[in-house]
């Protein structure tokens, strides 16, 4: 079965053509980056109209790269996301699914970045720990099976990618910030300012970024009165980049402790964070399962190829579906397979 998978729930238009037998086949990606870069953050009205222009040229290119003129079945983001950007995805799928007649798999975004390891050489086997964290969410989720999730925690407010995005920007660093952040830390003393690592001690396994937040932006105010500003931003971005990772690295290694976890799936755009990575590999003695770093943030790919593990619950073109807001816990397993 060869599944289109389109993403299209906030400034990735993403599309992927995922066969069952053979992997991968092709994929295209259009990041709207520069077009929300000069307000600072994505623009939903912006971002709806960019992925109305993009998308069908962008399946257009798959389907050729791939030499296929029709998927059997076609997969898109339901939610969570923009709705008006979901729209456009659920709409060109039951379109397309119209005029093919094949059947349309809706699929949650966070279960998508969940199964994009799935799409590596060595895929992990269920059960396992997934860190789901992402400009949206920051989850710590047992996973016993595709659709059987237990959230065992989640940020009580900015999500970690949010955090990294706004904190860049007090730094004066682009959109999106995560990336820009993480490379100015590379020349900073991470040990410089001691920011608070939010939660740590807590019960539980919830997160909290804006108090470290507001702990940077106090830090910034007085570099700049003090005109030090320009000499301090790396030591900044370093100090917090530390502490954001010593948070999610103590969370993430109780809760695999607690449920005897012997692998790890880390994912969603902050899984691109390389001290992240090296830090969860120095912790924990099972193994730590990421997608490649162009699958970490929102893709195609991630889309077609939980389409194809949930084609059970595939629908007759008919219903759009687009949800702002959908728990990861209310899903189910697939009706079969
Ligand atoms: O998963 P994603 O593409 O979109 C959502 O579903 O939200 O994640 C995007 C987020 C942004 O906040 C971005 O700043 C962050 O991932 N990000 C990073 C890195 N690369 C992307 N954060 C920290 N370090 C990185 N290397
Ligand atoms: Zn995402």
């Amino acid at each position: 079965m060869m599944v289109l998978g389109l993403e299209t729930s906030c400034d990735e238009t993403g599309v992927a053509l995922f066969d069952t037998e053979k992997g991968l086949l092709a994929e295209a990606l259009h990041s709207q980056v520069d077009l929300h870069a000069v307000y600072g953050g994505v623009v939903p009205e912006i971002a709806s109209r960019d992925h109305l222009k993009r998308l069908l040229p962008l399946i257009q290119e798959v389907l050729k790269s791939a030499g296929i003129e029709r998927p059997d079945a076609i997969a898109y983001t339901a939610g969570p996301g923009l709705v008006g950007a979901l729209m456009v995805g659920a709409g060109m799928a039951n379109g397309l699914g119209k005029a093919w007649n094949c059947p349309v798999v809706p699929v949650h975004h966070m279960e998508g970045h969940l199964v994009a390891p799935m799409l590596e050489d060595e895929p992990p086997e269920y059960p396992f720990l997934a860190l789901l964290v992402s400009g949206g969410h920051t989850m710590l989720v047992r996973t016993e099976a595709l659709g059987d999730y237990h959230v065992l925690g989640s940020t009580l407010d900015d999500a970690v990618g949010e955090a990294f995005d706004k904190t860049a920007k007090l730094l004066g660093l682009g959109y999106p910030g995560g990336p820009a952040l993480a490379k100015l830390a590379e020349e900073g003393d991470d040990a410089a300012y001691a920011f608070p690592r939010p939660m740590v001690n807590r019960d539980g396994f919830d997160f909290s970024f804006s108090g470290l937040k507001t702990a940077v932006m106090l830090k910034v105010r007085e570099q700049e009165s003090a005109g030090d500003i320009e000499s301090a931003r790396a030591d900044l971005a370093a100090s917090f980049q530390r502490a954001v990772v010593d948070t999610l690295v103590k969370r993430t290694i109780k809760a695999a402790k607690e449920m005897s976890a012997e692998r790890i799936v880390v994912a969603g755009g902050v899984g691109a964070n390389q001290l992240l990575r090296a830090e969860l590999a120095d912790s924990f003695d099972g193994t730590v399962y990421y997608p490649r770093l162009r699958f970490c943030t929102d893709n195609g790919a991630m889309i077609a190829v939980a389409g194809a593990l949930r084609l059970g619950d595939a629908e007759q073109p008919a219903t759009i579906r687009a949800k702002a807001r959908w728990s990861l816990e209310s899903l189910a397993r697939p009706a079969y397979g």
